[in-house]
């Protein structure tokens, strides 16, 4: 961090009053500087951290978001070379702050301290490391550095010793699911929810995870990937601080906010198989043409998922699927491939995959089932076949509402020393996206922070999040573990 001298005349003259400026410029340079290393020690559990919180946090996200494996664009999936290179600078970051670290058999990485209480249950506080392909830089990289940098306040503001129960910080390898399609492998793995068919599970090009991690190094059995497994009695709670990735908090003009819910999701790649053929010779109707029905079968799952009620009956005599049920029902193909891929042949298959997100599951399974019916029935008609491959299912979690208060006062009281004054109240979000608290919801009990981010954007280069946000998230994590985790606060 640079910080410059007052300007003055590189030859003050020895007068009382340039002496003066003289010494109360050395003075304050040496606060800055002794502040940016030491927090303000002794102010009684008020610092603000802006060097450590703010400053050095968004320069720690600007630094891994440079770590791409790609030219140009960001993209880091799971065991890729920038991942192991990102490894690397998360594991001097969580040194730095006075954890010790580990790389798991899946990938994850940790950063823990112990506590006075050696049979405490521990907290863990994380979010991921992998990211989607040209991503932007605060996706997971926020949650993880921010719980570092909170961390690195409690160490120099001497109460990493002071701690009730351990705190441990977890990068997780995988969330995105961008490489085997196949989403949290690395907060999977720590719940004890990964299915040892995972192992098997193959890239793009054909690499399984298994070969991922032996290439790097890690046994990759089912026994290995069990030892990541921990045991919940060894675990208070989880909590995550992920960029909203929606506009709901800029909207309301508000920093930060707490995650009631988030949105089960199920993933579909559907398989298009047509007869391949010659574009100009084969007439239309004699051609069965797999991209022509993959467009019919997009468009049905918009139309959908825009208007459900259309093709849904709903029953509210069974509470089964209700106009409620569905609200928030997103539904997205954000892959497409086809084979042979020329524009003089008509192809012979395409894929796309699926993605359908609601926040109640039995409605996600109604529309799972009628889009199957609609795929199936559209196919016959084209006389094209077509597969539904089931690639990843999660129900939707509830996050726990004691920690979803305590995270409220965490922030509030961020948001009052930062500005002075007490914020209005706080808003509480559900969440479409995915998160690791997903997995770690079947381990423990999960609480979210949500922090406003430009415009909603995100998965893009374009997602952005203002420094000060960076900082009030940091500071609210800093709270919250000082108001629940440091010595005699519990
Ligand atoms: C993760 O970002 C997801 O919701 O897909
Ligand atoms: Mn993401
Ligand atoms: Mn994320």
């Amino acid at each position: 961090m640079a910080f410059s001298l007052p300007k003055s005349s590189p030859f003050p003259l020895p007068n009382p009053l340039n002496l003066l400026i003289f010494s109360i410029s050395i003075l304050l340079t040496l606060n800055l500087i002794l502040g940016s290393e030491m927090g303000s020690v002794g102010n009684g559990g008020n610092e603000l951290f802006p060097e450590i919180l703010r400053d050095e946090a968004v320069f720690r996200i600007r630094e891994l978001g440079k770590v791409s494996d790609r030219e140009g664009y960001l993209e880091r999936t799971f065991l890729s070379p920038a991942a192991l290179r990102a490894t690397d600078l998360i594991i001097s970051w969580m040194q730095d702050a006075g954890l010790r670290s580990w790389v798991d058999q899946m990938g994850n990485i940790h950063g823990r301290t112990e506590s006075v209480n050696s049979s405490a249950e521990a907290l863990l506080i994380g979010s991921h490391m992998d990211t989607v392909v040209d991503a932007g830089m605060y996706d997971g990289a926020l949650g993880v550095i921010c719980a570092i940098s909170a961390l690195k306040a409690l160490k120099i503001s001497g109460k990493l010793q002071k701690l009730y129960r351990p705190v441990e910080v977890i990068a997780f390898s995988d969330e995105e699911g961008v490489r085997f399609q196949s989403t949290f492998l690395g907060s999977a793995a720590v719940a004890g929810i990964l299915p040892p068919s995972t192992l098997l599970a193959t890239d793009k090009s054909g690499v399984t995870v298994q070969n991922v991690l032996r290439e790097n190094s890690f046994e990759a059995t089912i026994e290995s990937l069990g030892r990541v497994k921990y045991n919940p009695q060894s675990v208070w709670g989880y909590v995550e601080v992920h960029i909203e990735q929606g506009p709901v908090l800029e909207t309301l003009g508000y920093p930060l906010g707490i995650v009631k819910g988030i949105a089960g999701q199920t993933r579909l790649k559907v398989i298009v198989n047509g007869v391949q053929g010659h574009a100009g010779t084969v007439p239309m109707p004699l051609r069965q043409d797999p991209m022509a029905a993959a467009a019919e079968l997009i468009v049905t799952l918009e139309s959908l998922c825009r208007k459900p009620e259309k093709f849904l009956t709903y029953d509210n005599e069974c509470g089964c699927v209700t106009k409620e049920s569905l609200a928030g029902l997103v539904c997205t193909v954000g892959e497409l491939s086809c084979w042979p891929s020329a524009s003089n042949v008509i192809p012979g298959q395409v894929n796309f995959t699926v993605d359908v997100r609601v926040i109640d599951d039995k409605a996600r399974e109604a529309i799972l089932a009628e889009l199957s019916k609609q795929i199936y029935w559209k196919c016959d008609r084209r006389m094209i076949n077509c597969t539904i491959e089931l690639k990843h299912s999660a129900e939707a979690v509830l996050c726990d509402s004691g920690l979803a208060v305590q995270l409220k006062q965490a922030a509030t009281s961020a948001l009052r020393k930062m500005h002075g004054y007490t914020p209005s109240e706080m808003p509480i979000l559900m969440s479409g996206a995915g998160h690791d608290a997903m997995a770690m919801a079947r381990l423990t009990k999960v609480g979210m922070l949500f922090v406003r981010c430009r415009g909603g954007i995100s998965h893009s280069p374009e997602e952005f999040v203002l420094d000060d946000d960076v900082w009030a998230s940091g500071l609210a994590l800093l709270h919250f573990l000082e108001q629940h985790v440091v010595g005699d606060s519990v």
